[in-house]
């Protein structure tokens, strides 16, 4: 993608900063399993991405050091509002070490996408991932792109026979949404379940990237069952880590501490 010098460069310390950051999230799972070599950890290491298109909300968070991608889609960017081209460029620049960005085409025939990925393509980073719905279309997209080595992300999966069909094109990623499966009374998590069982019994490569999770208990599930990434909306990893019962205990503790007497 892309012969510019200067898109070259970029690149290269981009894969640089994204072996450091690897490098970095290995160590820290090093001290808990150091029965465990790198290349092991690399595919054992979950990782969570953020669901968002508002900068803003990637930037609360970033420092956190534990999201390692970003995922969008149409109706995120229509939310924030601007040019869906150039949020990814703000997005890029401001976090060069992002492993994956996955921004969604628009269109319905492999020759709309084609045209489309140029939007994106040109910009010239690693982590550029294309997203495209599980169609025919789609499919033949992902094979192109997986010949070319152009990763992508299947959207809008809602069955096993839908991830089987993104992990023989080579797509990168499939995004089981959950959320939308149970909105429609099936199981989210059963579907992230099947399909993780389904790769891993193939020795398929493809990721199982699971998407439209609105709560944190459907996300340690879908973890549980083999998905390798979560993309969570700001509010979704929020509840992640809050606890009422964490607040109340820390509400005693900082008045312990003010009872104290001082040292
Ligand atoms: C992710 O790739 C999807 O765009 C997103 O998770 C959809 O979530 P929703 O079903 O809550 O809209």
């Amino acid at each position: 993608m892309g012969s510019n010098p200067t898109l070259s460069v970029r690149r290269g310390v981009a894969q640089f900063g994204r072996a450091l950051a690897l490098g970095a999230r290995c160590r820290r799972f090093k001290s808990c399993r150091p029965d465990l070599d790198y290349i092991i950890l690399q595919q054992l290491i979950m990782q969570i991405f953020l669901d968002t298109a508002d900068i803003n909300e990637i930037r609360k968070r970033w420092d956190t050091g534990i999201i390692t991608g970003v995922t969008t889609n149409p109706t995120l960017v229509r939310k924030v509002g601007g040019n869906y081209r150039d949020l990814a460029i703000a997005i890029i620049e401001e976090f060069p070490e992002i492993e994956s960005l996955s921004l969604e085409l628009n269109g319905q025939t492999k020759e709309d996408f084609m045209r489309d990925m140029g939007e994106f393509a040109c910009i010239g980073h690693p982590s550029v991932t294309l997203k495209v719905p599980c169609t025919v279309e789609g499919l033949k997209f992902v094979t192109h792109c997986a010949d070319n080595g152009v990763p992508t992300n299947v959207t809008l999966c809602f069955s096993a026979a839908q991830a089987v069909m993104a992990g023989l094109s080579g797509a990168t990623y499939i995004s089981p949404f959950v959320g939308r499966m149970n909105d429609n009374s099936m199981s989210g998590v059963e579907l992230v379940r099947a399909i993780s069982g389904l790769y891993r019994q193939h020795g398929v490569a493809t990721k199982v990237l699971a998407a439209s999770l609105r709560d944190a208990h459907h996300v340690s599930r879908c973890l549980l069952y083999g998905a390798d990434i979560v993309t969570l909306p700001p509010s979704t990893f929020d509840k992640m880590y809050n606890s009422v019962l964490t607040r109340e205990g820390l509400e005693i503790f900082n008045n312990d501490f003010k009872e104290m007497p001082s040292q």
